[in-house]
């Protein structure tokens, strides 16, 4: 098949499978050109998408003001390496911490490399800080938690798919069960060597678990009482993902170390960033940590760009909105049918969650018939799938999914 002079879908998914590592398991969709909301794939079908590329192309695919401002500095100047300084660096610098109440930014590219670089900050603070001894410190996680795959990532990780066979492990970490503000407190009592607790404020990929109100409050202030630093991994639901800028804003709560990723750059390239306070930032010095690519004047004037758009579109307001209008929808769809058993979600981070059915048939399964009808979206943990569209969803389109939702499920033999 390979070489074939007719490139259908099966010619592409066999290259990958041929060529490639076999580290996913896609729904089988060859996709070549996105606008907005809308996904094409090489032979031409249109879908919705659902996934937003798991949050990253919030402001919708190739949104044209992100993509004239990559394609200008892309022109221009696109690396120079921190060896030197370049014209954008400071520029975007000062842009994020005014749009986030921060007083400093260390710009990184993937979401785990932002993960990575708050433990080192927070195990920093901790010993020329808070006065912990040498190679003590300790940062608390949450069981369900996902910020990634690299070692530390795994190390803290329940979820055997992502730890079991890679071991040994970084040692210094420990899980608390999520919502569980006793947990959280029972930890930081027994072990005075905690530097920081790192959480999603919405778990995303444990499959859009919300924590009961008043959570992100009572951590906030565990941390405070407890010289915790509160780590706030909004990789996933920052940046108007929940229907506010930050999921943290819910609760108007300011953690101490906040990282970003994924729809910082609008879908068009990894940049990450993590911010936080002149006391904790500097405790690294120069040579002590950083990317090659790690704030290059591409990522900085994309980011730009990308954060003036989710403001200037009010994305937020708009992923509220179109939240409740489609757990409406799935509720009512829920009433129709046994197969779904729970619907839940905040702005446009939802999901439902699917029995099995038919002869050992799960959320997967679901996912194809979605994917026939013209939707796609991704099973998580077998039973879940999460709907995540592009925030720049009309109301028409919401309707339009559900409809395509409302049709496929009520097609299935529960
Ligand atoms: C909450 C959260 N943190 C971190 C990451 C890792 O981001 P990346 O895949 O860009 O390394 C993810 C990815 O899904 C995530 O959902």
């Amino acid at each position: 098949m390979i070489g074939a002079e007719l490139k259908t879908d099966t010619y592409f998914i066999e290259l990958e499978d041929t060529f490639g590592a076999h580290n996913y398991h896609p729904i089988p969709a060859v996709l070549e050109r996105g606008e907005g909301i809308y996904l094409w794939d090489v032979e031409g079908k249109q879908y919705l998408d659902f996934l937003s590329a798991y949050s990253a192309v919030n402001q919708g695919h190739c949104h044209p003001r992100i993509i004239q401002a990559l394609v200008q500095q892309a022109s221009k100047l696109t690396l120079t390496s921190r060896a030197f300084h370049n014209n954008l660096l400071g520029e975007y610098e000062k842009y994020i911490t005014n749009y986030f109440g921060f007083d400093k930014v260390l710009p990184m590219n993937t979401g785990v490399e932002g993960g990575e670089t708050a433990i080192k900050l927070a195990r920093r603070w901790g010993y020329t800080v808070k006065g912990i001894q040498e190679n003590q410190a300790h940062i608390v996680f949450v069981e369900g938690n996902f910020w990634g795959r690299t070692m530390a990532a795994i190390s803290s990780s329940n979820d055997p798919s992502s730890f079991a066979g890679f071991g040994p492990f970084m040692p210094g970490f420990s899980l608390v069960p999520y919502n569980n503000l006793k947990a959280i407190e029972d930890a930081f009592k027994a072990n005075p060597n905690i530097a920081a607790f790192m959480f999603e404020p919405i778990q995303g990929e444990a499959g859009v678990v919300i924590p009961d109100a008043g959570y992100l409050t009572a951590v906030r202030e565990l941390c405070t009482k407890y010289k915790v630093l509160m780590i706030a991994d909004e990789v996933q639901t920052g940046l108007c993902r929940t229907g506010k800028m930050l999921a943290c804003d819910h609760e108007n709560v300011k953690p101490d170390i906040l990282i970003l990723g994924k729809a910082l750059s609008g879908g068009t390239l990894p940049v990450s960033a993590v911010l936080s306070s002149n006391q904790i930032m500097l405790t690294i010095k120069p040579g002590e940590h950083g990317s090659t690519y790690g704030g290059n004047p591409l990522a900085c004037a994309v980011a730009m760009e990308a954060l003036q758009v989710l403001s200037d579109e009010n994305l937020a307001e708009n992923a509220d909105a179109m939240g409740i209008l489609f757990r409406e929808r799935m509720t009512q769809l829920m009433q129709k049918t046994n197969l779904i058993t729970s619907v839940r979600g905040k702005g446009l981070l939802n999901a439902i969650v699917v029995k099995p059915f038919g002869e050992n048939k799960s959320a997967y399964d679901v996912c194809l018939m979605l994917k026939d009808n013209g939707l796609l979206a991704k099973q998580t943990h077998g039973d879940i799938i999460r709907f995540a569209p592009p925030l720049v969803i009309t109301e028409e389109q919401i309707h339009q999914a559900c409809d395509i939702i409302e049709k496929t499920i009520l097609s299935i033999k529960a």
